[in-house]
Protein backbone atom coordinates (compact mmCIF):
# COMPACT_ATOMS: atom_id res chain seq x y z
CA UNK A 1 0.00 0.00 0.00
CA UNK A 2 1.37 3.41 -0.58
CA UNK A 3 2.21 5.57 2.06
CA UNK A 4 0.96 8.66 2.48
CA UNK A 5 2.23 11.88 4.99
CA UNK A 6 -0.03 14.75 5.23
CA UNK A 7 1.42 18.45 6.56
CA UNK A 8 -1.43 20.45 7.68
CA UNK A 9 -1.46 23.70 9.28
CA UNK A 10 -5.82 24.58 9.54
CA UNK A 11 -8.85 22.60 9.73
CA UNK A 12 -8.32 19.47 8.06
CA UNK A 13 -11.02 19.41 6.00
CA UNK A 14 -8.52 18.33 3.12
CA UNK A 15 -6.80 15.76 5.22
CA UNK A 16 -10.43 14.39 5.84
CA UNK A 17 -11.31 14.61 1.84
CA UNK A 18 -7.91 12.33 1.78
CA UNK A 19 -9.57 9.81 5.18
CA UNK A 20 -12.56 9.62 3.09
CA UNK A 21 -11.35 8.78 -0.23
CA UNK A 22 -9.38 5.86 1.56
CA UNK A 23 -12.09 4.78 3.15
CA UNK A 24 -14.61 4.21 0.60
CA UNK A 25 -11.40 3.07 -1.78
CA UNK A 26 -11.21 5.95 -4.44
CA UNK A 27 -7.96 6.26 -3.04
CA UNK A 28 -5.56 3.13 -2.42
CA UNK A 29 -3.11 4.34 -0.16
CA UNK A 30 -2.68 4.81 3.57
CA UNK A 31 -1.84 7.91 5.50
CA UNK A 32 0.99 6.70 7.61
CA UNK A 33 0.79 9.96 9.89
CA UNK A 34 -0.34 13.78 9.89
CA UNK A 35 2.17 16.65 10.94
CA UNK A 36 1.36 19.81 11.80
CA UNK A 37 2.85 22.88 13.34
CA UNK A 38 0.58 24.55 15.35
CA UNK A 39 -0.82 21.84 18.60
CA UNK A 40 -4.26 23.48 17.73
CA UNK A 41 -4.65 22.54 14.29
CA UNK A 42 -8.13 20.87 13.95
CA UNK A 43 -6.43 18.38 11.43
CA UNK A 44 -4.44 16.73 14.34
CA UNK A 45 -8.11 16.01 15.58
CA UNK A 46 -9.43 14.51 12.57
CA UNK A 47 -6.20 11.91 12.25
CA UNK A 48 -6.83 10.78 16.03
CA UNK A 49 -9.92 10.23 15.05
CA UNK A 50 -9.40 7.89 12.54
CA UNK A 51 -6.72 6.28 14.23
CA UNK A 52 -4.00 8.21 12.31
CA UNK A 53 -0.69 8.80 14.01
CA UNK A 54 -0.86 12.79 14.78
CA UNK A 55 2.54 15.08 15.38
CA UNK A 56 3.38 18.56 16.26
CA UNK A 57 5.91 20.04 15.68
CA UNK A 58 6.44 23.51 16.74
CA UNK A 59 8.57 26.17 14.96
CA UNK A 60 9.67 28.54 17.32
CA UNK A 61 10.61 31.83 14.90
CA UNK A 62 9.27 31.34 11.46
CA UNK A 63 11.55 34.87 10.83
CA UNK A 64 14.94 33.55 11.87
CA UNK A 65 16.10 32.26 9.01
CA UNK A 66 18.83 29.54 11.36
CA UNK A 67 15.75 28.32 13.24
CA UNK A 68 13.76 28.08 9.77
CA UNK A 69 16.29 25.92 8.07
CA UNK A 70 16.77 24.15 11.25
CA UNK A 71 12.87 22.88 10.96
CA UNK A 72 13.20 22.27 7.57
CA UNK A 73 15.98 19.77 8.42
CA UNK A 74 14.18 18.37 11.54
CA UNK A 75 10.88 18.01 9.49
CA UNK A 76 12.50 16.25 6.50
CA UNK A 77 13.95 13.91 9.24
CA UNK A 78 10.86 12.78 10.88
CA UNK A 79 8.85 12.67 7.52
CA UNK A 80 11.11 10.67 6.09
CA UNK A 81 10.99 8.23 9.38
CA UNK A 82 7.27 7.68 7.90
CA UNK A 83 8.85 5.90 4.61
CA UNK A 84 6.10 8.30 2.54
CA UNK A 85 5.74 7.26 -1.72
CA UNK A 86 4.01 11.11 -1.64
CA UNK A 87 4.00 14.00 0.71
CA UNK A 88 0.61 15.63 0.16
CA UNK A 89 0.58 19.63 1.74
CA UNK A 90 -2.72 19.86 2.73
CA UNK A 91 -3.38 23.39 3.91
CA UNK A 92 0.21 23.51 5.03
CA UNK A 93 0.81 27.05 5.62
CA UNK A 94 5.12 27.33 5.91
CA UNK A 95 6.96 27.60 2.62
CA UNK A 96 9.15 24.85 2.64
CA UNK A 97 12.56 25.04 2.51
CA UNK A 98 15.71 23.63 0.30
CA UNK A 99 16.37 21.00 3.35
CA UNK A 100 12.96 19.64 2.77
CA UNK A 101 12.53 20.27 -1.27
CA UNK A 102 15.81 17.86 -1.71
CA UNK A 103 14.76 14.76 0.86
CA UNK A 104 11.73 14.39 -1.53
CA UNK A 105 12.10 15.42 -4.68
CA UNK A 106 9.04 15.36 -7.13
CA UNK A 107 7.60 13.77 -4.36
CA UNK A 108 5.44 16.54 -2.55
CA UNK A 109 2.08 17.94 -3.83
CA UNK A 110 0.27 20.76 -2.49
CA UNK A 111 -3.00 22.04 -3.22
CA UNK A 112 -4.10 25.75 -3.70
CA UNK A 113 -7.14 27.73 -3.35
CA UNK A 114 -6.83 29.63 -7.17
CA UNK A 115 -6.26 28.42 -10.74
CA UNK A 116 -2.32 28.14 -11.75
CA UNK A 117 -0.72 27.02 -14.75
CA UNK A 118 1.15 24.41 -15.34
CA UNK A 119 5.17 26.11 -13.92
CA UNK A 120 6.05 29.80 -13.36
CA UNK A 121 3.51 31.76 -15.69
CA UNK A 122 1.77 35.15 -14.51
CA UNK A 123 -1.41 33.96 -16.65
CA UNK A 124 -2.97 30.75 -16.47
CA UNK A 125 -5.78 30.18 -19.67
CA UNK A 126 -9.72 29.71 -18.45
CA UNK A 127 -12.98 29.71 -19.88
CA UNK A 128 -13.06 33.23 -19.61
CA UNK A 129 -9.61 33.68 -21.25
CA UNK A 130 -6.34 34.28 -19.95
CA UNK A 131 -6.30 35.32 -16.28
CA UNK A 132 -3.57 36.27 -13.33
CA UNK A 133 -2.19 33.22 -11.68
CA UNK A 134 -3.00 33.90 -8.21
CA UNK A 135 -0.11 32.69 -5.89
CA UNK A 136 0.57 33.22 -1.72
CA UNK A 137 -1.56 33.26 1.09
CA UNK A 138 -3.77 35.58 0.01
CA UNK A 139 -5.50 33.89 -3.20
CA UNK A 140 -9.18 33.75 -2.20
CA UNK A 141 -9.02 37.58 -1.62
CA UNK A 142 -6.96 38.68 -4.30
CA UNK A 143 -9.29 36.72 -6.64
CA UNK A 144 -12.30 39.09 -5.28
CA UNK A 145 -10.43 42.00 -4.70
CA UNK A 146 -9.93 41.91 -9.02
CA UNK A 147 -13.20 41.22 -9.98
CA UNK A 148 -12.32 37.99 -11.55
CA UNK A 149 -14.96 36.05 -13.38
CA UNK A 150 -13.97 33.04 -11.61
CA UNK A 151 -10.88 31.09 -9.68
CA UNK A 152 -10.06 27.88 -8.99
CA UNK A 153 -8.41 24.88 -7.53
CA UNK A 154 -5.25 23.18 -8.35
CA UNK A 155 -2.92 20.61 -7.51
CA UNK A 156 0.77 20.90 -8.26
CA UNK A 157 4.01 19.44 -7.38
CA UNK A 158 6.06 21.44 -5.16
CA UNK A 159 9.06 23.22 -6.09
CA UNK A 160 11.55 25.78 -4.86
CA UNK A 161 9.06 28.37 -7.17
CA UNK A 162 6.03 28.75 -4.54
CA UNK A 163 2.84 27.89 -5.86
CA UNK A 164 4.60 27.30 -8.99
CA UNK A 165 5.40 23.79 -9.21
CA UNK A 166 4.50 21.02 -12.51
CA UNK A 167 0.39 20.91 -12.56
CA UNK A 168 -1.23 18.07 -11.72
CA UNK A 169 -4.72 18.87 -12.04
CA UNK A 170 -6.99 22.05 -11.72
CA UNK A 171 -10.47 22.82 -11.55
CA UNK A 172 -12.36 26.25 -12.17
CA UNK A 173 -15.12 27.52 -9.50
CA UNK A 174 -17.16 30.31 -10.20
CA UNK A 175 -17.47 33.62 -8.52
CA UNK A 176 -20.50 34.43 -8.13
CA UNK A 177 -22.50 37.85 -7.53
CA UNK A 178 -22.57 38.61 -3.78
CA UNK A 179 -19.60 36.61 -2.98
CA UNK A 180 -17.87 36.98 0.21
CA UNK A 181 -13.89 35.70 1.29
CA UNK A 182 -15.91 33.36 3.11
CA UNK A 183 -18.43 31.67 0.76
CA UNK A 184 -16.07 31.79 -1.82
CA UNK A 185 -13.33 30.05 -0.12
CA UNK A 186 -16.35 27.25 1.16
CA UNK A 187 -17.16 26.68 -2.51
CA UNK A 188 -13.48 26.46 -3.28
CA UNK A 189 -12.85 23.96 -0.68
CA UNK A 190 -16.02 22.01 -1.95
CA UNK A 191 -13.87 22.01 -5.26
CA UNK A 192 -10.80 20.79 -3.39
CA UNK A 193 -12.50 17.94 -1.60
CA UNK A 194 -13.33 16.34 -5.26
CA UNK A 195 -10.24 17.25 -6.80
CA UNK A 196 -7.00 16.42 -4.18
CA UNK A 197 -7.93 12.79 -3.96
CA UNK A 198 -8.04 12.48 -7.98
CA UNK A 199 -5.11 14.37 -8.00
CA UNK A 200 -2.93 12.72 -4.92
CA UNK A 201 -4.36 8.87 -7.09
CA UNK A 202 -2.37 10.34 -10.58
CA UNK A 203 0.59 11.60 -8.76
CA UNK A 204 0.87 7.78 -6.93
CA UNK A 205 0.12 6.48 -10.08
CA UNK A 206 2.98 8.64 -12.00
CA UNK A 207 5.07 7.62 -9.34
CA UNK A 208 4.71 4.09 -10.27
CA UNK A 209 5.39 4.37 -13.80
CA UNK A 210 8.71 6.13 -12.45
CA UNK A 211 9.74 2.85 -10.52
C1 LIG B 1 -7.36 25.17 1.69
O1 LIG B 1 -8.22 26.06 1.05
C2 LIG B 1 -6.04 25.09 0.98
O2 LIG B 1 -6.13 25.25 -0.40
C3 LIG B 1 -5.30 26.26 1.58
O3 LIG B 1 -5.64 26.22 2.94
C4 LIG B 1 -6.96 25.67 3.08
C5 LIG B 1 -6.89 24.57 4.10
O4 LIG B 1 -8.16 24.13 4.48
N1 LIG B 1 -3.89 26.16 1.31
P1 LIG B 1 -8.34 22.84 5.40
O5 LIG B 1 -7.44 23.00 6.62
O6 LIG B 1 -7.98 21.63 4.59
O7 LIG B 1 -9.80 22.85 5.79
Amino acid sequence: MKRLVVLASGSGTNLQALIDAITCGELEAEIAAVISERPDAGALGRAVAAGIPALTLSLADRRDPAIRAAYDRDLASVVDSMRPDLVVLAGWMLICGTAFLERFPGRIVNVHPALLPDGEASEVTTSRGRLPALRGARAVAEALRRELPLTGVTVHYVTSAVDAGPLIAHEEVPILPGDDETRLHERIKRAEHRLLPRAVSLALAASNEEE
